[in-house]
């Protein structure tokens, strides 16, 4: 059936095209709290912050106010020729001081995929200046997502992603994903998986030659993976690997940053000091465009050192740094430490336990997660962990679905993915996971 809402004239970004030429695209008009309305008036629970960000609530009238009176101060600004304005200085100050280990430095660009981009920029300079030209492979892990620019979509684990451009990069070398339950041998616990998988890193890092490795990329919770929790000891296995070799970790917390783990930050929740810190999304709680690196002093002295010799940092982004951006910045982090925060914490537990429950619906083969992040993974049969053949698009189905009953949740391969915002209550909680439950009777029983 062709809708009359599609094609349009706008592109639609990682939309499943059979669903939109059926469906239409769902035009959505405002939000009020942790629900969004379409222009027929319908309302969704948004189960997943939008993506992974509106965390504040849709319509957070600490942030617009913010927004409000930054833009009547000054509608922008930029951060080249030593010009910096307030909200940028303050903002960074706050942002070293939060960071999960000894920081001194932030530097913003517009999106996670730029911060990452610009990580790696940052990385091959450090080579350059600093006589290894060779140093300049990236390691990542299959499944990982880290952005869709040239180099970030080269680090994106994912083979079609990268292939329909011809991608990735020469640099990028992938390491296992850490996924127990689908990629653990037969018997193996996850202590074993994850030293297992330190043996490889350590084995990748000896094959490539002495100092050839720039970085090394890692989601502390990979999220558009599936919501890849890490096994125990994983990040206790794989950083001395790193430490050994004198390899900067570098954190993407694009998504875990701020909260989502009920930690403050992924690499607290998991115990580990990273080298640089990548943060977006939740910065300003999906309010502006915004993604910032925050460096270790170790990291920002090698830079001073480094671009000594051009009288400046050679790289930048006209709005990075936005003072409009950076206001609102702070403002979400007045709101985080007004209590979204400790919100997580208080409904994390029913949220898992809700989700932990769903385990034992006939579809769900495994139901994973932490803090207010879950997927579950849908399976053909639950014992041999048989996914379903890719033509009944399952988790497509359940989203569609769970759209007409009023819930946005994410098909993720033939998982379904669950974020809901940071300020959700326990009775939204419940909302959430009895829509869902019924979403998922029904497809079983279109199934059969
Ligand atoms: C972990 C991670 N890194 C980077 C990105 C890219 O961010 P953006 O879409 O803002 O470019 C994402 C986006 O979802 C992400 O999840």
């Amino acid at each position: 059936m062709n809708n009359p809402g599609y094609p349009s004239a706008f592109l639609h970004p990682f939309s499943h095209l059979p669903t939109l030429e059926r469906d239409g695209p769902v035009v959505v008009e405002r939000g009020e709290g942790i629900y969004i309305f379409d222009d027929k008036g319908r309302r969704y629970l948004e189960g997943n912050s939008g993506l992974w960000n509106v965390v504040l609530g849709f319509d957070n009238p600490r942030l617009v106010e913010a927004a409000r009176r930054a833009y009547g101060r000054m509608g922008a600004y930029h951060a080249f020729f030593g010009r910096v304005t307030e909200p940028a200085l303050a903002l960074s100050a706050r942002l070293a001081a939060l960071a999960p280990m000894e920081a001194d430095r932030v530097f913003y660009a517009n999106s996670g995929s730029e911060a990452n981009d610009s990580v790696v920029k940052l990385l091959w300079i450090l080579a350059e200046a600093e006589g290894a030209p060779h140093r300049r492979l990236l390691l990542s892990r299959r499944n990982a997502y880290h952005g869709m620019t040239v180099a970030t979509s080269s680090l994106t684990g994912k083979d079609y992603v990268r292939s329909a451009s011809g991608l990735p990069l020469p640099e990028v070398r992938f390491l296992s994903c850490p996924h127990h339950w689908r990629e653990a041998a037969e018997g193996e616990d996850e202590e074993t998986f994850s030293a297992r998988l330190a043996d490889e890193l350590d084995r990748t890092i000896r094959n490539t030659g002495p100092g050839c490795i720039a970085g090394f990329f890692a989601e502390p919770v990979m999220g558009a993976g599936g919501v890849i929790v890490p096994p125990r000891g994983y990040f206790e296995a794989i950083v001395p690997v790193l430490r050994r070799h004198d390899i900067p970790l570098i954190a993407d917390e694009v998504i875990c940053g701020f909260g989502r783990t009920g930690s403050f930050w992924g690499s607290a929740h998991y115990g580990f000091e990273p080298d640089i810190v990548v943060a977006s999304k939740v910065l300003t709680a999906g309010f502006f465009p915004m993604g910032a690196l925050i460096l270790s002093p170790r990291i920002s002295e090698r830079l001073e050192r480094a671009v000594r010799k051009y009288d400046e940092v050679p790289h930048g982004f006209t709005t990075g740094a936005h003072p409009v951006g950076c206001s609102i910045a702070m403002a979400a982090l007045d709101e985080l430490e007004a209590g979204a925060f400790d919100n997580v914490g208080r409904v994390a537990p029913r949220f898992m336990q809700r989700l932990e429950a769903m385990a034992d619906h006939p579809l769900v083969g495994e139901a994973r997660g932490v803090g207010l992040m879950g997927a579950l993974e849908l399976v053909a049969d639950k014992d041999s962990k048989k996914p379903f053949d890719d033509r009944v698009e399952i988790s497509e189905r359940v989203a569609t679905r769970a759209l007409r009953h009023g819930l946005v949740c994410r098909p993720l391969g033939q998982a379904v993915v669950l974020a809901p915002p940071f300020i959700i209550s326990d009775e939204q909680v419940d909302e959430l996971f009895e829509i869902l439950a019924r979403v998922l009777d029904e497809v079983y029983d279109e199934l059969d």
